[in-house]
């Protein structure tokens, strides 16, 4: 039996107004020209780290520090933002399939056998969706590759790739890179009696990728060109396809590119998808595949007209959601993340509001919470969602920040909350789309936001964290391994669309907190995991003993 009594902290006191702000996207690298922070004039945030040295410190965001399988890996908002709600380190899916694949236990478990039968039983097609990239934020294609081969291994004699470019975790412009190997692999085998093909294919933030229902015309697109077959761009190689697409189209890019799909020589898709086939979602994370998998897997479906709803054996890589047991079977079993911080803080009473805008609304509540769709208690919670725009994001970089600003400062100024809790998306946003004006103006709306909440926590004697889940805005350039920045033929530096490898800033303060405390000096490498504690004792809790310890001294 689990006791979620927290003992009160010895000197902070429970209920002071407490802000929590996260700031998507945003880490403390190298401050040169291409740093899009250093670039703006943020002087609220640098007021933080200025002004109060011993309350202010960075803390490690990607890698081993948020359970992912190397130090190479750079952070992102699934892993961050879990391991900021669960105060543990939890391998993480990335790794998990990793483990899996290598030990051979994927394919003797029932999400594998499941989708066997469609052709080991009978003469359904092997299909797979996914992003195809390196990134290992939603998907790594050494798995697929794996996975494939596997498939081949246990007799599968058809297989059909439904690939997503990505240009956002990985350099725009590398879907030529990938697609290739993914094209010499399938026709490695062909070589070995299987019949193996791409089928169709898009941009994955106009094609398939969407989340937290923003736009399901995405999803649309998506359905169009794999099950049914239909796109506008017909093609009869992938990678023939999309250097076609883009010489027609010189403002698209990898995350953008219009969907296709390849034909034979009659002109029929290769790869739709039919009754009696098997349909495996390859990538890990959930947020960006859970509007597929409900296309896929529910009877009563209305977000679009699916035309065909074809009897397949679905499979995600992982379950996307525990909750809504979403898909129904998988591969590999997700991280279980139990005893989060906020099912600790509800049953102690603790007054919740959360907020972002859509962009960002699962990751301060679905991902924050341990994977958990709803509320952990709708006694103490309240979650307030702003609709995101339906644009690129340097179009418009201001996004919703000073509406979730707005929001956040009624929530603290209305005295019913303990605990406000906010995610800000411009750095990370506006950060993928690589471009460096936006990014700016990004961060100095970030900025105006982050002083209205911090005026309003003032105003009511409060305590605050402001703090990030991971690297963006802060590095805008690829880099040469000496760290110098990369130029194309024209003499112009190539944007970096993906998140960085920088730890994050936290800092604390408000006149709540009282004047002895201040970060400990004997944790240089603590990570995001370890922000939780900290939190819960600003707070007013001693947290949990198994997690990871508190940054704060007193
Ligand atoms: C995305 O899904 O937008 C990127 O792959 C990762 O960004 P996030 O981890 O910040 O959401
Ligand atoms: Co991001």
């Amino acid at each position: 039996k689990i006791d979620w009594r927290l003992p009160r902290h010895p000197v902070i006191k429970r209920g002071t107004p407490f802000l929590l702000c996260v700031l998507d996207g945003w880490g403390e690298n190298v401050e040169d020209d291409y740093n899009g922070i250093h670039k703006a004039q943020i002087p609220t945030i640098k007021a933080l780290k200025n002004g109060a040295p011993k309350r202010w410190r960075t803390i490690k965001a990607h890698g081993t520090a948020v359970g992912l399988p190397s130090d190479q890996d750079m952070g992102n908002s699934e892993v961050g933002h879990n391991a900021m709600g669960a105060g543990k380190i939890i391998e993480q899916g990335a790794g998990l399939v990793d483990t899996a694949l290598r030990s051979g236990n994927l394919y003797n478990d029932k999400g594998f056998s499941y989708i066997k039968e469609a052709w080991s039983n009978g003469p359904g097609t092997q299909h797979f969706i996914g992003l195809i990239s390196d990134g290992g934020v939603h998907s790594r294609y050494d798995q697929l590759a794996q996975l494939m081969k596997g498939c081949v291994e246990r007799g599968c004699k058809k297989i059909r790739v439904h690939g997503l470019t990505d240009g956002r975790d990985v350099a725009e412009g590398s879907s030529i890179k990938f697609f290739t190997e993914l094209e010499k692999d399938l026709e490695a085998l062909c070589k070995q009696g299987c019949d193996a093909r791409v089928a169709s294919g898009g941009g994955r933030m106009y094609v398939t990728m969407d989340r937290y229902e923003a736009d399901w015309k995405i999803v649309e697109r998506g359905w169009q060109a794999h099950v049914l077959g239909e796109a506008p761009n017909k093609f009869t190689n992938s990678v023939e396809a999309i250097e076609t697409i883009k010489k027609k189209n010189p403002e698209t890019n990898d995350q953008y590119l219009p969907p296709f799909v390849i034909i034979d020589k009659n002109g029929t898709p290769v790869g739709s998808i039919k009754d009696g086939d098997a349909v495996v979602i390859f990538n890990f994370r959930a947020d960006r595949v859970a509007e597929l998998s409900k296309a896929f897997e529910y009877q009563n479906f209305n977000k679009f007209d699916r035309k065909r709803w074809p009897k397949v054996k679905f499979a995600g890589m992982m379950q996307y959601d525990g909750d809504l047991k979403l898909p129904k079977h998988f591969l590999v079993s997700p991280p279980l993340i139990e005893r989060v911080s906020g099912s600790y803080l509800v049953k102690n009473g603790v007054r919740t509001f959360a907020c972002s805008e859509t962009q960002k609304f699962g990751h301060v509540t679905f991902f924050w919470n341990g994977n958990r769709s709803g509320k952990l208690d709708h006694n103490f919670e309240t979650y307030q969602e702003i609709t995101s725009d339906l644009c690129p994001f340097n179009e418009k970089p201001k996004m919703k920040a000073e509406q979730i600003a707005k929001v956040a400062k009624d929530a603290i100024l209305s005295g019913y909350y303990d605990y406000i809790r906010v995610n800000v998306a411009n750095g990370d946003m506006v950060g993928h789309t690589g471009d460096m004006a936006a990014v700016i103006t990004a961060c100095e709306t970030v900025d105006k936001s982050v002083k209205v909440m911090l005026d309003a926590i003032e105003k009511v004697g409060g305590i605050y964290m402001i703090t990030a889940d991971h690297g963006n805005a802060d590095d805008m350039a690829q880099r040469d391994k000496k760290g110098k920045p990369l130029k194309d033929s024209e003499g112009k530096v190539k944007p970096l669309t993906s998140h960085t490898l920088a730890p994050v800033p936290c800092a604390i303060g408000g006149s709540g907190l009282p004047p002895n405390v201040e970060f400990r000096t004997d944790l240089p490498n603590a990570g995001l995991a370890n922000i939780t504690s900290t939190f819960m004792n600003l707070l007013g809790f001693e947290a949990p003993a198994d997690y990871e310890p508190t940054l704060l001294k007193w």
